[in-house]
């Protein structure tokens, strides 16, 4: 099987807390179904998530996610093989954007859009370095 992780960055529309609530529980349903990993950052003004799995749930869930009205101007920033996952132990990992190298006003000036493939992936690195309680999947 090749592995392949995917990073994409959007616009919440109509966020709340409910809402997240939701789009976790179907992505981490449907992830541990699928074979797929990764971390979603959440912030009100902003959603970046990294998919990691066989390249063919990789490509099927984010065509569904493209799809998803809950998210405005979805931008693909790195997609690409990748020899091991970077969140192993995660249906899906939400980061509050604890750890986020943008504030507000860069993000509403299109910063999450233009940051390049080597950005993203760091960004992604340093959360799955962190420490964490334990594992979980929600
Ligand atoms: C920001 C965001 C992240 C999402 N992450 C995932 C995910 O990791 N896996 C997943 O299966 N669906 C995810 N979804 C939900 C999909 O868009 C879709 O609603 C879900 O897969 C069910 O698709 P279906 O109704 O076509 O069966 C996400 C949606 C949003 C808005």
């Amino acid at each position: 099987m090749r592995l392949m992780q995917l990073i994409y960055a959007s616009r919440p529309f109509g966020f709340s807390g409910d809402t997240l609530d939701d789009i976790l529980m179907t992505a981490r349903r449907r992830n541990r179904a699928d074979g797929i990993t990764g971390a979603l950052i959440c912030r009100n003004d902003l959603f970046m998530q990294m998919l990691e799995g066989p390249r063919s749930k990789v490509t099927a869930t984010f065509g569904r996610i493209l799809r998803d009205d809950r998210h405005i101007e979805v931008t693909l920033l790195w997609c690409g093989d990748a020899p091991f996952r970077s969140f192993p132990d995660w249906d899906m990992l939400e980061d509050p954007a604890r750890s986020w190298m943008w504030n507000r006003e860069e993000v509403r000036a299109g910063a999450p859009g233009a940051a390049s493939a080597e950005e993203a992936r760091r960004a992604f690195a340093r959360i799955a370095s962190e420490p964490r309680e334990g594992a979980a999947s929600g």
